[in-house]
Order: structure tokens, then sequence, then C-alpha cells
């Protein structure tokens, strides 16, 4: 039979595709996606922006999805939410969400799980609340949609969450306009517009680019104390390997709409075993360096996803290239468990990874 890895832990079996889409077992995790695929048919060909991607998350906990602009994260995001199922996108493999199949499920079952499982945080507040709308009354509908009480009682619902967010004066700038709330304080107020309705599903999608560092700070802080309150699952998404680093518990690497790596945050920043995950950990800002501390952006950029390279679709930018026999250039690599909860795709040795990272990037980070 087909050569199939069984990745252990919470994550999910890696399936190769199935012939005639034979019927799979039920997720045993509260979010589970399997081989999903997003593909937009354009006048320039067919854009492969999500490409067989698998993860698995459980309540309480956070995945990180990390990866450059362009690497087809909002698109998963999305999709998960079920936005793209009606629109002009192909649309397959499985995404469990609390038991329900969101790729298959019919439209209305659908909208329902929006808003009341799931509900998702964008980077910009102002292109999800409107701008006519009261901060407050925005919020008042949002909850009444899934819950049968008054406005007096939704009001005070608002209000609440508006204070559980860390807004001052949450009973005044109930009334306010979005406009009139800071960058900072207007995406706390998405993040309760998010969270009233009590959602089991969070996706946050690069919900601190837009602010400074004070405030991404707070809001993570925001984010992590919620989840514990409300044991949510939480999809973190960000290009910021350092936002996702004390925030999640499993990290999934994207590139050119596949995943290049998945594991525990410890093993991503103490063992990684995919040169672009180097990549990115070397262009992370550090800290605790010197101001003068030069960043190392990853030469190149991502490929296309209309003509997707055969072969690693990273191995152009690949600094290690000439260390696999050439199959990178004519063979994909498929993600491969190589330890108990790690998995990447990459064709070089496994111990050969191993000995770079250890007397190569590591010092150099
Ligand atoms: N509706 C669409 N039609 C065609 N291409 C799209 C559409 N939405 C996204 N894409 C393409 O999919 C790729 C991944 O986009 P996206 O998921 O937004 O990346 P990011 O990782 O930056 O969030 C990009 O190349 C983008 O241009
Ligand atoms: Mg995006």
């Amino acid at each position: 039979m087909g050569d199939k890895r069984v990745a252990r832990g919470r994550r999910p079996e890696l399936v190769d595709d199935a012939p005639g889409g034979a019927a799979s077992a039920p997720p045993s995790s509260f979010v589970e996606v399997r081989d999903l695929r997003i593909h937009f048919p354009t006048d320039d060909g067919i854009v492969k922006s999500v490409d067989g991607l698998s993860f698995a998350l459980e309540r309480g906990r956070t995945l990180g999805i990390v990866g450059e602009s362009g690497s087809g994260k909002s698109v998963t995001s999305l999709g998960i939410l079920g936005l793209h199922n009606r629109r002009n996108a192909r649309v397959s493999g499985e995404i469990w969400v609390g038991g329900t199949d969101i790729v298959g499920a019919d439209p209305e079952t659908v909208r329902k799980l929006r808003g009341r499982t799931m509900s998702m945080i964008f980077q910009d507040p102002l292109s999800s609340m409107h701008p006519f709308y009261t901060v407050g009354k925005q919020i008042v509908e949002a909850y009444r949609v899934h819950n049968d009480v008054s406005k007096q009682v939704a009001r005070k619902h608002a209000i609440d969450m508006l204070g559980r967010v860390g807004i001052p004066n949450p009973a005044k700038r109930v009334d306010d306009y979005p406009h009139q709330f800071s960058g900072g304080m207007r995406q706390r107020a998405m993040i309760a517009m998010a969270l009233s309705c009590d959602p089991e599903l969070l996706i946050a999608d690069e919900p601190t680019t837009a602010l400074d560092v004070t405030v991404q700070a707070q809001i993570l802080d925001l984010l992590r104390d919620l989840q514990q309150e409300f044991n949510s699952a939480i999809i973190m998404i960000t290009h910021d390997l350092g936002v996702v680093a004390e925030l999640s518990d499993d990290i999934l690497v994207m590139y050119g709409g596949r995943a290049v790596e998945y594991a525990s945050v410890d093993d991503a920043f103490h063992r990684p075993l995919h040169p672009y995950t180097w990549g990115l950990l070397g262009s992370m800002p550090r800290l605790d360096r010197e101001r003068t501390a030069r960043l190392n952006p990853i030469k190149g950029s991502p490929p296309s996803l209309i003509n997707v390279p055969q072969g690693c679709a990273f191995n152009p930018r690949c600094a290690f290239r000439d260390l696999n026999d050439g199959r990178s250039e004519t063979e994909r690599p498929e993600l491969v468990e190589l330890e108990p909860g790690h998995q990447a795709a990459c064709h070089l040795p496994l111990d050969k990874r191993r000995e770079l990272w250890e007397s190569e990037i590591r010092p150099k980070l």
C-alpha cells in the first residue's frame, strides 16, 4: 500500500492523495486540517495558495503559523472560516472544527459556526469594523446574532467585554465610533468583538503587525489571559517568529503554500530541521542584542504560486542546495516526521542538517 507516515502526538496523520476520495477517519483533535488545498483559477493560471496543508490543534492551545508574506497564511485562515467555499476558489481536503467539516458543510452551518464557535481578529480593525456604527453597537449586533437576549443585556455584555480587554472607562467608550479609538484600543475592541460570543477557536491574522512594540506585547498578554479564561484554541498567524515564540505551543512554518516544518515551539527554536526556518530565525530582531546587531533577511524572494517550481520550492534560495545531490531540483520533499512530533520537508540528510545547525547556524544567531 501507499507510504503512509503516521505522526505521533497531537499532530494528524499525513495521508497520501486518496484516490476516489475515500472516507476518512473522524478527527481526534478539536481542529484538524487534512490535506487542505485552496486554488484560485486566474487569467494567468491557477494560483496554488494553499497546496496540501495538514495540522491539528486542541482547545486551550495555540498554533503559530509563520511564513513570509505571500506564503498562504491568510488564505488558510479565511479557509478555516469557510469564507472561500462560495467564492471563485477551489477548496479540497478537510477542515474539522469541533466535529464539523467546514469544507463539506452547507453554507448555513458554516455561517452559524462563524462567530459562535470560531472567530477572527485581523491586522487592521478598520477593515472589520464598520465606520458608521459605534463600537458598542457592533459588539451588540454580533452578540445578538447568536444569543437571544435584549439590547440592554447585550449592551451590558459589550461594556463588560470592553472592560475585560482593558479599555478604560468602557461604559463611556462603548458609544464611540471606531475612528475615535487609537490603533491599540481599536485592536482591543476588535478582540472584544471576536470574543463576545465565547468562541472555541480564535484565529488571529497578524493581530499586532500594525502596532508598536509595547502595545504589541500588551495585546499578546491579553490574548494569553483570555485564552486561559475561555479555554479557546488559538491560531496565531504572523510573519514574525518573535510573536509566536512566547504565545504558541506548536509552530507550523509555511513556504509557498505548504508546510516545510511543523514542531513544538521548543523544537522549532532549539532544534529546527529546515533551512527556511533557520533563515527565519536569522532574520529575527534580537531584543537582547545591541541596536547595531544586524538582521539577516533571507536572500531572494518567495516562489510564484502559479508556476511552482518542480522539486523543493525553497531550493533556489537555499544556502545548502549543493549538498543534496540535485534531488531538490526535481523531487518535491514531503513533510516527514523525523523525531516524535517534529516534521520537516527537506532532502538534506538529517545528520547533515543537525550538524549544520549546531556548527554553522546556531552559533551565528
Ligand atoms: N482571491 C485570490 N485570487 C488569486 N490569488 C489569491 C487570492 N487570494 C490570495 N491570493 C494569492 O495567494 C497567495 C497567498 O496569499 P496570502 O494567504 O494572503 O499570503 P500571506 O501568507 O501573506 O497571508 C498570494 O500569492 C496571493 O496573491
Ligand atoms: Mg496575510
